[in-house]
């Protein structure tokens, strides 16, 4: 297996993580092409009478669901679920996380904090010994954008930290996520004590979540070219 094609590796952690579920469950559906993997092979089983009903983490994954036949519900009918199963853009040996390059975060983060456990599923490039090297994604409210932003860049640098900030663009427009925010994605490099940066993101009144997950995920599926293998 010296060259792999990244989709199988997905496939493959989508895969295991389909072991996890069983019929009866309710579960959080994430965001992102791992989680689009996942739910392709959800909705084979559900077409064999697997019995599930699944809270979407963004619209996009909503609409993949209805599409292949996923039952959906909300937090508002099911406030309590078994099992999120979602990809991540960095995930550490303690299982902390950096999400969001979806730009789904706000979602995310709801529905994993909802549920009973969560399982990442994702291939081995996505393993850092320090999380930082992906941009870390800060939800803003639009209200308030610069005066926020530069609440950010003093909080970072009190905490002796460095990290440019980017208005997250698409198509030549600024991004606005499903909760109708903008994201600052964050460059740190590497950040040393994630609970800190949380908390002094947490502070400043126009953030309104950022990609650090810490505590949430239980279990990661990560699908390498030698095989898969299993952090928990
Ligand atoms: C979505 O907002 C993200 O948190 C995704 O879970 C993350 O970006 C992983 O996506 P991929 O599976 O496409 O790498």
């Amino acid at each position: 297996m010296s060259s792999v094609d990244p989709r199988q590796l997905k496939i493959a952690a989508a895969a295991q993580a389909l072991t996890y579920v069983k019929s009866g469950m309710k579960l959080g559906i994430g965001t992102g092409s791992t989680a689009e993997e996942f739910v392709r092979l959800l909705s084979v089983k559900v077409a064999e009478g697997f019995e599930i009903i699944g809270v979407p983490t963004s619209e996009r994954t909503a609409a993949l669901c209805e599409e292949l036949g996923v039952p959906l519900t909300t937090l508002e009918e099911t406030p309590h679920l078994d099992l999120t199963i979602d990809g991540a853009d960095e995930v550490d040996g303690q299982l902390s996380l950096i999400k969001g390059g979806g730009g789904a975060l706000l979602r995310e983060k709801i529905v994993a904090a909802a549920s009973d456990a969560m399982i990442v599923i994702a291939d081995e490039s996505k393993v850092v010994d320090v999380l930082g090297r992906f941009p870390l994604p800060v939800e803003v409210n639009r209200f308030g954008l610069a005066a926020t932003k530069r609440a950010i860049e003093q909080a970072i640098s009190d905490l002796g930290l460095e990290a440019p900030l980017a208005l997250r663009m698409k198509d030549d427009a600024i991004f606005v996520t499903d909760g109708g925010h903008y994201i600052l994605d964050a460059s740190f490099g590497r950040i040393p004590d994630t609970r800190a940066l949380s908390d002094a993101l947490f502070a400043i009144p126009g953030v309104v979540e950022h990609g650090l997950f810490i505590g949430l995920a239980r279990t990661a599926i990560i699908a390498g070219t030698s095989g898969i293998r299993t952090i928990s």
